[in-house]
């Protein structure tokens, strides 16, 4: 039973549209990228990391994640990253990738544009002629850090801007309001890009209005506390603005005590359009394949609930309307063929 609910999840064509880059970062290839580049971790071996990997909420993770990513230095590294998670990924039924990055979380240590965005774009390049993937890059501003900081980040991407998808807004939610972005993301949206931003994981619903009000975000990264507000879920429904859910990420950082607490089959039977994701699979126990399970699992969620989770994905992404149309037709072809 078990067995063909996982088979019938990994042939679904989907999208994955919330994946921290850095947060695909498994405990074996920290090990391998510390001894590389000459840097000495605070644990003894592997298990000590999985060790590490309790967390009690939000920031709690985000102090251990902004920790490994310090292993990551040289163009090859970003190269490697990237491309173990998009082969992973492909694994799992995913045709198309929407992967956020963290630029701060290298600038700061030294480590530039000129170093990730030539090893993000050679791993694409390559799980695209290699696996037929197709993926974006979202770059994401740091929303602890001030405002300015983040238009700093948004000049210093200049040579790249035009390779990017979109900018998104993650890091530390609750006090850090979505409007101090407002100008950062004026810009991004008249250079052409797409919109999203993390809102309502641990803020309260008037940071998902504000992100749509300040940032006109397209996509709501999390939303679980959506529910608590009825014109912002109202304006979700209306508007058909997707929510880039997380259930394990959910899970492991206590914004539910239980999976079988979790608001998505509520969300999705009010009309909101849900999709599910991984966010950081290498510290929540779980890749995208394994939040479809472990959700329809807790949830009952049925192969009809599951097919229309994969169609939003692919209605929700930003790649042009051709290509969503076959991903759409591949999803039809694979349903007729069982
Ligand atoms: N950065 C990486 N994962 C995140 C999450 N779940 N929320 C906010 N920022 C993040
Ligand atoms: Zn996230």
């Amino acid at each position: 039973m078990e067995r063909s609910l996982s088979d019938f999840v990994r042939g679904l064509p989907k999208a994955e549209l919330h994946l921290h880059i850095e947060g695909t970062l498994e405990p074996e290839m920290m090990f391998e990228l510390a001894a590389r580049n000459g840097i000495d971790l605070p644990y003894p071996d592997v298990d000590a990391v999985r060790d590490a990997y309790s967390f009690t909420d939000l920031q709690s993770f985000l102090d251990i994640y902004y920790l490994g990513a310090a292993v990551l230095v040289t163009q090859q590294d970003f190269d490697d990253l990237m491309y173990a998670y998009l082969e992973r990924a492909h694994t799992d039924g995913v045709v198309r990738a929407e992967v956020f990055f963290d630029p701060q979380t290298h600038t700061e240590r030294g480590v530039g544009f000129d170093v990730f965005m030539p090893g993000f774009l050679a791993a694409i390049d390559r799980a695209s002629a290699e696996l037929g993937m197709s993926v974006g890059l979202i770059m994401c501003f740091l929303r602890h850090l001030p405002g300015d900081e983040a238009c700093e980040t948004w000049e210093a991407a200049r040579d790249y801007h035009n390779v990017l998808l979109g900018v998104g807004l993650d890091s530390s939610e609750v006090d850090f309001p979505p409007d101090t972005f407002e100008e950062a993301y004026r810009r991004a949206r008249a250079a052409g890009l797409h919109a999203v931003a993390h809102a309502g994981e641990e803020g309260p619903p008037t940071y998902i209005s504000g992100a749509l009000d300040h940032l006109a975000a397209e996509r709501i990264d999390h939303g679980v506390r959506a529910e608590e507000d009825d014109e912002v879920l109202a304006r979700l429904v209306d508007h058909s603005i997707p929510l880039t859910m997380c259930p394990l990420s959910n899970l492991a950082l206590n914004v539910v005590d239980r999976l079988e607490d979790h608001n998505l089959k509520r969300l999705m039977d009010r009309g909101v359009k849900v999709t599910i994701n991984s966010d950081d699979p290498a510290y929540f126990g779980g890749y995208i394949g394994d939040n479809y399970v472990a959700t329809a699992e807790a949830l009952g969620l049925s192969e009809a609930d599951l097919t229309l989770i994969a169609r939003n994905s692919l209605e929700a992404t930003f790649a042009p309307p051709e290509d969503k149309a076959r991903w759409l037709r591949e999803l039809d072809d694979y349903l007729a063929a069982r």
